[in-house]
């Protein structure tokens, strides 16, 4: 769970940070994500490197899928006669929301790479011009589609907060002063994240970039 978490987080630092180059303009954006295509080149072919990483990401997002899975059924086996008088659990809404977090965002996911990707669902979807669809994505009018964002990254941020949480006290840490620390950097980085994020679309919405 740990593992495949970093690595999508990972994924999410470099996704967030390039998105961000939609603040240099037209140019500049597509330029990146031209690059990103050619990552690799000349040493491998073609589009080589990116499917590479994007079998990475498979790769995480299933195995992330099959450890939930697993520690779920795991819980269940290891009390299989339910409590009679079960006491309500005081978690965190972040720790009560993980499996729905999941798949709220796993449908986001699905519903991005056809709009931002394949340029299925993207009023403009030409895969050469990324930064013309992301534009016409986030255009007051679809203000419905900034509204699904917001509400998906949200959902990243809740799920980020808990599982850095979990991780850090999986790989080893267990104070309760390292826990509280641990609670604390979880909570800033998943406030920056979701912040790096939001911060297209609603520079979108409100004309800032155009
Ligand atoms: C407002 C926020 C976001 C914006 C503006 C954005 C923008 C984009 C763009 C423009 C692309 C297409 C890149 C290209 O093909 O040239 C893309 C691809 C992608 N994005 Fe996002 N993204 C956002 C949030 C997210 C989030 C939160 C996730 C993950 C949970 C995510 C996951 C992906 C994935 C998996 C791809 C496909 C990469 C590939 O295989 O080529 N994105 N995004």
């Amino acid at each position: 769970m740990a593992v495949t978490g970093i690595m999508l987080v990972l994924f999410l630092i470099a996704h967030m940070l390039g998105n961000l180059k939609v603040f240099t303009g037209a140019t500049s954006f597509n330029h990146y994500a031209e690059w990103l295509r050619e990552l690799g080149a000349p040493l491998l072919p073609g589009v080589w490197a990116l499917w590479m990483l994007r079998i990475g990401l498979v790769v995480a997002v299933v195995g992330h899928i099959w450890a939930a899975t697993t520690l779920a059924l795991r819980a269940r086996a290891a009390r299989p006669v339910q409590y009679a008088h079960r006491k309500k659990v005081q978690g965190s809404y972040a720790a009560r929301t993980m499996r729905w977090g999941g798949v709220i965002i796993l449908l986001f996911v699905i519903y991005h790479i056809l709009d931002l990707t394949t340029g299925t669902l993207n009023p403009v979807g030409d895969p050469t011009r990324p930064y013309a669809n992301v534009v016409a994505d986030f255009a007051p009018e679809r203000w419905y589609v900034t509204l699904f964002y917001t509400l998906a990254i949200v959902s990243i941020g809740f799920h980020l907060r808990h599982g850095i949480f979990s991780a850090v006290r999986s790989l080893g840490q267990q104070t309760p002063r390292g826990e509280r620390r641990a609670k604390n950097v979880a909570l800033v980085f998943s406030v920056a994240l979701c912040a790096g994020y939001l911060v297209v679309p609603f520079a979108v919405l409100t004309g800032l970039v155009s």
